[in-house]
């Protein structure tokens, strides 16, 4: 059932150029600049209108979460705030009629997750679930929502049904702009070009697997460890910690770039690595000198960069590479080479990559 992997974890990770499809199929029209989304079709016209979104989810989905976050506020200019479901739920948030609240959820049955939707639906908000099991309670629980289509996921840490709520929130968040009339059908012709070539790009990028795998070679054994990246690299370094963190019992945290030297920085020296997701993109001649910052301190620094990249290789003690893409998208390509990297650590520590004590696939208990 492994497909030939020796573990489900691996075997997801491989299966993404696939998921990503799937997750797109029937929904994305790239010749005409259109976007169709039939699981929230009958609030085309509510969406026009609406002052806010709030999304709440937990975990890796809360990650998927804040690049939804980035891709609505670009592109359907919403305002939207990204919530810890179990945080939300105990506060006393203001809700309106006028907002609409995202719940995403892998497993559709996250305990805090549904709370919060119960929550925000005595309050009169729309609610509009991302999940990946269908028939699951959180697909009961909301007034509409999109699949996320990528098949069973058995491995206890989330690989593609991450990418693949990525995928639903860039829909949503190209149909929002359609129905708002903040896009022009040029430019979805372009994005939706490119989101549609996004899964070979991604078959790409897992053929840097044997160079990953020589990298968690070097790495395995630390006990700390970093990712940054700013912009929509900043939920991917979030990822990317979370990954590590889980399957190999590594302490990693992720940061913005720029907030190390409000901290974190304290924690660098020689036996410290630095994931950095360096790609070409708005910030990166940031992300560089934040790179030269933690190479002044002896830190061990391994980025993902863009193919062909010159000035990160210079400096940097490791580099992957993934390629080029629109930045709306590198949270797709950039999450992959983290996702491997992760699984060898893991499996060179001797972890239980697919089930990692204390937890669980579905958290239904708060
Ligand atoms: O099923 P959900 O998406 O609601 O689950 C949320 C989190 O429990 C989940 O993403 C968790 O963080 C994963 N183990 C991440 O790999």
């Amino acid at each position: 059932e492994k497909g030939g992997f020796d573990h489900f974890m691996l075997k997801e990770i491989y299966e993404q150029p696939r998921s990503i499809k799937d997750c797109m199929r029937g929904r994305i029209y790239p010749e005409e600049g259109k976007v169709q989304l039939g699981g929230i079709k009958e609030f085309a016209e509510k969406l026009k209108n609406i002052d806010r979104i709030i999304i709440v989810a937990c975990g890796t989905s809360w990650h998927a979460g804040l690049v939804g976050e980035y891709l609505i506020e670009e592109y359907a200019r919403i305002p939207v705030e990204v919530e810890y479901a179990s945080e939300f739920r105990y506060r006393n948030p203001i809700i309106t009629e006028k907002d609409v609240v995202i719940a995403i959820s892998q497993s559709g049955e996250t305990a805090d997750t549904m709370a919060a939707i119960e929550m925000a639906k005595e309050r009169g908000a729309t609610i509009f679930g991302i999940c990946n099991v269908a028939g699951a309670s959180i697909p009961r629980l909301t007034h509409a929502g999109v699949y996320t289509h990528a098949g069973p996921e058995i491995g206890v840490a989330s690989t593609k049904a991450f990418t693949a709520q990525v995928t639903v929130l860039t829909l949503m968040a190209f149909y929002m702009a359609q129905q708002k009339g903040t896009i022009t059908t040029s430019k979805l012709i372009e994005l939706l070009t490119e989101l549609d070539n996004i899964p070979d790009k991604i078959q790409i990028a897992l053929e840097s697997n044997d160079l990953i795998k020589e990298v968690a070679e070097k790495i395995k054994d630390s006990t700390n460890c970093l990712f940054l990246g700013r912009g929509s690299g900043f939920p991917v370094a979030l990822e990317g910690a979370l990954k590590l963190k889980e399957i190999s019992y590594i302490h990693a945290e992720g940061y913005p770039a720029a907030e190390m030297k409000h901290g974190p920085i304290a924690l660098i020296d020689e036996e410290m690595p630095v994931v950095f997701i360096a790609t070409q993109n708005s910030s990166y001649e940031k992300v560089i000198s934040n790179i030269q910052e933690v190479k002044a301190r002896k830190g061990k620094v391994i980025a993902i960069v863009t193919q062909g990249d010159t000035e990160v290789k210079k400096m940097a003690d490791y580099c992957i590479e993934i390629p080029d893409a629109n930045e709306a998208f590198l949270p797709l390509i950039a999450t992959i080479p983290l996702q491997l990297l992760s699984y060898h650590i893991a499996v060179m520590r001797g972890c239980n990559v697919d089930q990692p004590r204390n937890l669980a696939k579905s958290v239904t208990v708060e």
